[in-house]
């Protein structure tokens, strides 16, 4: 686990755009495992900006969407493809036809989770997989006890991430209760594992992740086993960690120090 600590949000935000660049310009036709949440909104819109200053082209580029909430359908404007068309797919030059989201609105959600677990497969595999972290240690809506080895199926949300989630949906709408989520071990599978967490509400769910015992009351602590696993966090989110000073040691400013 590379863990980098930047000073602030923002400048986190950059190092987690400037790697995802950076996977573009190594692979133009690369699978990559996008997140929703508001921890992203800001890195999308910093993606945009880069793309459209000369940054690199989505043309060739294939998308997988962690998750989607079932019963919603793709129109719905709280439905995570909703999200992802207003805040990035709708700003470049992506093929959506090579944007994946799992169909909330499916007749029936498990042959749905079947079905996209292995369109995942047939494109090869995701090159890189972005995660944000819940306050319980989700990622995906893997939430707590989801088996460190799961794959894409239907998860029950938490009490807790609903109401984390009910900023987004109006007062008279019920906020769903069940997720198509990438299983912990689908998102494992990915080659290069990505995640963000900024704010010190996350600090608790970033130490468990990163210093508590690996189990799946935190899935996140499943990215201890993964061979490339790069956690970008702002200084509030890392206040938790005991070992602090040896992640500013190894990385200053969330660089990559010269072996000397
Ligand atoms: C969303 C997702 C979730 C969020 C997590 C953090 O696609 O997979 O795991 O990343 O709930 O959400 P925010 O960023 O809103 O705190």
């Amino acid at each position: 686990m590379k863990v980098l600590i930047l000073e602030t949000a923002d400048t986190a935000q950059e190092r987690v755009v400037s790697l995802i660049a950076q996977t573009m310009r190594d692979k133009p036709n690369a699978v990559l495992g996008l997140a929703t949440g508001g921890t992203m909104l800001p890195v999308y819109e910093k993606l945009v900006a880069l793309h459209k200053n000369g940054g690199p082209s989505f043309r060739d580029v294939t998308t997988f969407n962690l998750d989607e909430y079932v019963g919603l359908a793709p129109e719905h404007p709280q439905s995570y493809r909703s999200y992802m068309n207003d805040v990035l797919f709708g700003k470049v030059d992506i093929n959506l036809q090579r944007t994946h989201l799992p169909r909330g609105d499916a007749r029936n959600p498990e042959d749905e989770a079947l079905r996209y677990e292995a369109a995942i497969a047939q494109c090869g595999g995701l090159d890189l997989q972005l995660l944000g972290l819940g306050h319980n240690g989700h990622i995906g809506f893997n939430e707590p006890t989801s088996s460190l080895k799961s794959r894409t199926r239907i998860k029950t949300l938490t009490r807790e991430t609903r109401d984390a989630n009910s900023r987004y949906f109006r007062a008279d709408e019920t906020i769903p209760t069940f997720a198509i989520t990438m299983g912990v071990g689908t998102i494992l599978d990915a080659r290069h594992c990505l995640l963000l967490a900024t704010g010190a509400q996350k600090a608790d769910a970033v130490a468990a992740m990163i210093e508590g015992p690996l189990a799946a009351v935190c899935p996140a602590s499943a990215l201890q086993l993964h061979p490339k696993a790069t956690i970008v966090i702002d200084m509030a989110a890392a206040a938790k960690l005991k070992l602090l000073d040896y992640y500013l040691h190894v990385h200053p400013d969330g660089t990559a120090r010269e072996v000397v």
